[in-house]
Formats: structure tokens, C-alpha cells, sequence
């Protein structure tokens, strides 16, 4: 595995291996990796020549600057963690390489971006289109993988290929889990030992409603999730909504869609979590990398 600092170099690279007519699979990623990060580039190493990881915690994405600061980085860790995978080209920037200057760029994700994570978090996804596009166009992969858990940053960046016209096929991956339920997070570190416990009721709790929906309708889902987490004293709700997989609207009804997924925003105190299940879906998003 090379590790690369610098975008002319990882350009060169890049287009090396390109020459010789290999794919290219890339992961970006904000360090403080975990299985779920590793499932993309296992995903990525079967399904392409060349996987490219990136591991930059991009400033222009987080809208709490707390929250920044208190991201894990654990680049020692995480080097070591892909050294064992099929990464052959580790990515890792420092800020000004990859923003010589202000990134000003506005993209309109139309109503996509103005619910859930867009409501909470505002400036969030045009932050992560800005640093994805940057990326995108260095590495030009011909596939690009991004984890089901961020539903949402999914149709995001699936929106803005589009948009840009960018030649790459977004693959998901699905949510990988403790074996407890709670699904992986770089910030699940950051949770006390009690915390942690508890947490794993988010999960428990949208596996029970799965269970509701052929007797109950989409309010009645959305009231019990809501109530029997917020029963916790340690958790608290910021938001559950059911959705088009694809609009990221909220459903009136079961029937409304093909596609209807729950998603879902947690405190536990100052540390966020978010998971998501699918109630519904006839359309398969692993279809281009069944791994
Ligand atoms: O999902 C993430 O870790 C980040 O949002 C991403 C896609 C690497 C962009 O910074």
C-alpha cells in the first residue's frame, strides 16, 4: 500500500495505473475506520483493479465546529487497519491541499437536502458534495462506494454524479452492525459505557417496528419508534422519518412507494448517531457489486 500526501502525486498514479488499463475503486472516508469502512474496500477489491482510500476530515462539512474538533483521527490506527486490505493507494491530505482556496460552490439538491440530516445540519451536504467532487475528479474512479448507514449522503452523491455528469457508477454498501445491533459509527468511541448499552435500543427498537407495519400505518410506526427510544433517559430523538428510498420524502402510506425506508437521528448527549432501516425496497442498490 503507498500512502500519498499529495494530490499531483496521487494524480500520477492514478493515471499510471489507468494507462494500463486497470479500474479504479475509491473509498473516501474520515478516518477512524472500522469494519464498515472495510466492508466498502473489500467491496471495492472485488468489484476493481485498483482501490484508492481517502482519509480526510473535511472542515467544510461540519456545521458544529465542536463536532470537528472532536472527530476522531486515528491515522495510525487506520494505516495499519488498510495495510491488511486491498487498498493499494492510501490518500491523506492536509487541508490546504485539498482547498488551495475557498471551496464557493452552492449545489442544489433541490428538496433531497433540505430534510433529515439537511434540516439538522445545515451546510452538512453541500460540504460533503464539495470535498466528493474534488475527490472525484483527482481520482476519476470508475466506481466510488458510500455506506448505506448515511442513507441520505447516498442519494446526495448519487444526485450529484448525476448532475456533474461524472462517468462513475456509485456503488452501496449496506450497514454493518455489532453484533449487539448497533450499527458501526467512527463516533460510537465517544459514547460511555452506558451510553453504549443503550444505544443499541436505536436499532432494536427499528427491527421491532419492521414487525408493526403489516398491522400498523405509517404514523403508528413513526410514534412507537419515537416514544419507546425517547423512553430511555439517556437518549433522546432528533428525528424519525419514514421516506421514499429515492426522494427522501415523507410517505402518507405503505403503498405510497417501492421503495420506503426509516431513518433516524439520536443524542445520546452531545454524541449523534444515526441509523436507518428499509421497510420496503423492490430496487436493489448492490446490484453493480454483489459482494
Ligand atoms: O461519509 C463520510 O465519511 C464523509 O461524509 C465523506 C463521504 C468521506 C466525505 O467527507
Amino acid at each position: 500500500m503507498k500512502i500519498v500526501t499529495k494530490s499531483a502525486e496521487l494524480k500520477q498514479l492514478v493515471g499510471e495505473h489507468k494507462a494500463a488499463g486497470r479500474t479504479i475503486g475509491f473509498v473516501p472516508t474520515m478516518g477512524a475506520l472500522h469494519h464498515g469502512h472495510l466492508s466498502l474496500v473489500k467491496k471495492a477489491g472485488a468489484c476493481t483493479d485498483v482501490v484508492v482510500v481517502s482519509i480526510f476530515v473535511n472542515p467544510t462539512q461540519f456545521n458544529n465546529p465542536d463536532d470537528l474538533k472532536n472527530y476522531p483521527r486515528t491515522i495510525e490506527e487506520d494505516t495499519l487497519l488498510l495495510s491488511n486490505t486491498a487498498c493499494k493507494i492510501l490518500y491523506h491530505p492536509e487541508v490546504n491541499e485539498v482547498y488551495p482556496d475557498k471551496d464557493n460552490r452552492v449545489f442544489d439538491f433541490g428538496s433531497l437536502d433540505k430534510v433529515m440530516e439537511g434540516e439538522f445540519r445545515p451546510g452538512h451536504f453541500n460540504g460533503v458534495a464539495q470535498v466528493v467532487s474534488r475527490f472525484f475528479e483527482l481520482v476519476q474512479p470508475d466506481k466510488a462506494f458510500f455506506g448505506e448507514k448515511d442513507f441520505q449522503q447516498l442519494a446526495i452523491i448519487k444526485a450529484m454524479t448525476k448532475m456533474l455528469d461524472y462517468p462513475i457508477d456509485i456503488v452501496a454498501g449496506e450497514i454493518i452492525r455489532e453484533v449487539d445491533g448497533l450499527a458501526l459509527s467512527s463516533r460510537n468511541v465517544r459514547l460511555s459505557e452506558a451510553q453504549r448499552k443503550e444505544a443499541t435500543l436505536i436499532s432494536r427498537t427499528l427491527f421491532e417496528s419492521k414487525q408493526l407495519i403489516k398491522t400498523g400505518n405509517i404514523k403508528e410506526v413513526a410514534n412507537f419508534v419515537v416514544e419507546n427510544i425517547n423512553r430511555s433517559s439517556l437518549l433522546n430523538v432528533e428525528y424519525f422519518n419514514i421516506v421514499d428510498g429515492n426522494t427522501l420524502q415523507v410517505v402518507d402510506n405503505w403503498s405510497q412507494s417501492d421503495y420506503i425506508v426509516g431513518c433516524i437521528a439520536v443524542f445520546a448527549d452531545k454524541v449523534r448517531l444515526i441509523d436507518n432501516l428499509i421497510y420496503k425496497n423492490f430496487y436493489d442498490a448492490h446490484s453493480s457489486c454483489k459482494v
